[in-house]
């Protein structure tokens, strides 16, 4: 079994979690795909979808799901999403496609979220996948002094453009001992519009795909 059928057994698992009549947040990446395909198979049984990037919003759009605005919702009772790195407490490090902001935003807005993954994602300390911080273009220089001085080797991720306009700085050589304090203490920083913690704001139930089928952590 590859990595991806792992993540589409997680992400066709998901599909349990969607409330019939209701709105759906829908994440970014690979797993956040095949859930979006399974989802389709459903389409008649749902209001439409809130997307967190403009490739969500497409593929959704071409299987014939309405794409509301998160503005126009007033429940969003389910939001799933994939991770690059979750600890045990369900804590995420997000954002290798770089939708980590639009991510947070749905996930926030969400009643519960749900992380779809192949098992390679879960680990004891978060931060060997270098950690997606969204920068404002004109504070790049400031923000990555500032992330050397919390420890950090931030690199900048070449030719990528947020749907945001911004730009997203990797931060290399953390182990991330703390994730809810460091989600905070870079959020402080002048310049940050996001980073790709969600460790005040973890999953609620992580749906982990592996070689013998699909395992639920909450
Ligand atoms: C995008 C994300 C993705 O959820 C994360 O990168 C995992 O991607 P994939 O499902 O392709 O492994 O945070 O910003």
């Amino acid at each position: 079994m590859t990595r991806d059928d792992m993540k589409k057994m997680a992400a066709e698992a998901a599909l349990e979690y969607v409330e019939a009549g209701s709105v759906v947040g829908v994440g970014t990446g690979s797993t956040a795909n095949h859930f979006i395909d399974a989802l389709a198979g459903i389409k008649h049984r749902i209001d439409g979808a809130v997307a967190s990037s403009e490739a969500t919003a497409e593929r959704l759009r071409s299987h014939g799901i309405l794409v509301m605005d998160l503005n126009e919702v007033v429940e969003l009772p389910v939001y799933v999403d994939g991770a690059d790195e979750s600890n045990r407490y369900l804590q995420l490090i997000k954002g290798g496609g770089g939708a980590l902001t639009r991510e947070k935003i749905v996930a926030a807005a969400s009643r519960t979220f749900v992380c779809v993954a192949d098992d390679s994602k879960l680990v004891d300390i978060l931060g060997a996948f270098p950690l997606p911080i969204e920068v404002i273009p004109m504070a790049r220089s400031y923000v990555a002094r500032e992330i050397v001085k919390l420890g950090g080797q931030p690199v900048l991720r070449e030719g990528f453009t947020t749907d945001n306009g911004n730009i997203i700085l990797d931060v290399h050589n953390m182990q991330i001992m703390e994730p809810a304090k460091l989600e905070t203490a870079l959020n402080q920083i002048a310049g940050v519009v996001t980073n790709g913690l969600f460790a005040n704001r973890p999953a609620d139930v992580l749906l982990l795909g592996g070689e013998d089928g699909v395992t639920k952590l909450t």
